[in-house]
């Protein structure tokens, strides 16, 4: 039982990304970044369907400074196959100039940390972020796309402005899904 439960645990991390032919595409991230107005509480609202992903709704992201100029990350979500609250903390460390948003995120905790890049395609800090994370994995890439906003359940007028930044870099919404941010406890 236990090993089955380290094998998913060890496909979910690795396949919970969309499978694309080719190469990463060479996205642009924002520019003169700021790091500690982006830091704080988002709510994950939408980001691409994996197969092979239990998922979980209330999802948010919580960043913070941590040591040696790195970011700590608490990723926080309701799992939707037991109901249990469940956190699991990461790093990213800025991979180029602090004005560049390209991180490297790694969960320490999983059976097979392994970085992911975590690039910051666009946000205004105050409502709606639009984060990408594509590698390249031989003749294919996999690819993820996150938007997060400040609000659990945004206006649609946030949700336009993050469609705008997806579609100016080509990406696809075809793999999108919603994320559950309804009936959520009120703090964790
Ligand atoms: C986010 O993390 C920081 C640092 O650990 C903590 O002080 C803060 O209360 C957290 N915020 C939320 C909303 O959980
Ligand atoms: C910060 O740097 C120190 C010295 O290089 C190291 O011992 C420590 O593990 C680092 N902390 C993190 C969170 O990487
Ligand atoms: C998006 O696609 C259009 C038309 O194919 C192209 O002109 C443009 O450079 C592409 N933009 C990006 C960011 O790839």
């Amino acid at each position: 039982m236990l090993r089955i439960l380290l094998i998913v645990i060890i496909a979910n991390a690795a396949m919970a990304q969309v499978p694309f032919l080719g190469a990463c595409p060479n996205l642009e991230t924002m520019q003169n970044f700021e790091l500690d107005k982006y830091l704080g509480k988002w709510y994950e609202v939408e980001r691409y369907f994996a197969w092979f992903e239990f998922g979980g709704r209330c999802v948010t992201a919580n960043y913070s400074l941590g040591e040696n100029d790195s970011v700590k990350i608490v990723n926080t979500q309701i799992s939707l196959l037991t109901g249990v609250a469940a956190s699991i903390e990461g790093i990213g460390r800025l991979i180029s100039k602090s004005d560049d948003p390209k991180l490297s995120v790694t969960f320490p905790s999983l059976p097979l940390p392994f970085d992911a890049p975590y690039w910051i395609l666009d946000s205004d800090y105050k409502t709606y972020a639009v984060v990408w994370s594509c590698t390249n994995l031989g003749v294919f890439n996999v690819r993820n796309v996150w938007i997060l906003t400040r609000e659990p359940r945004p206006p649609v007028a946030v949700l336009e402005k993050s469609y705008q930044v997806i579609d100016k870099n080509n990406i696809s919404r075809a793999y999108f899904i919603r994320t559950d941010q309804k009936n959520c406890p009120a703090s964790y």
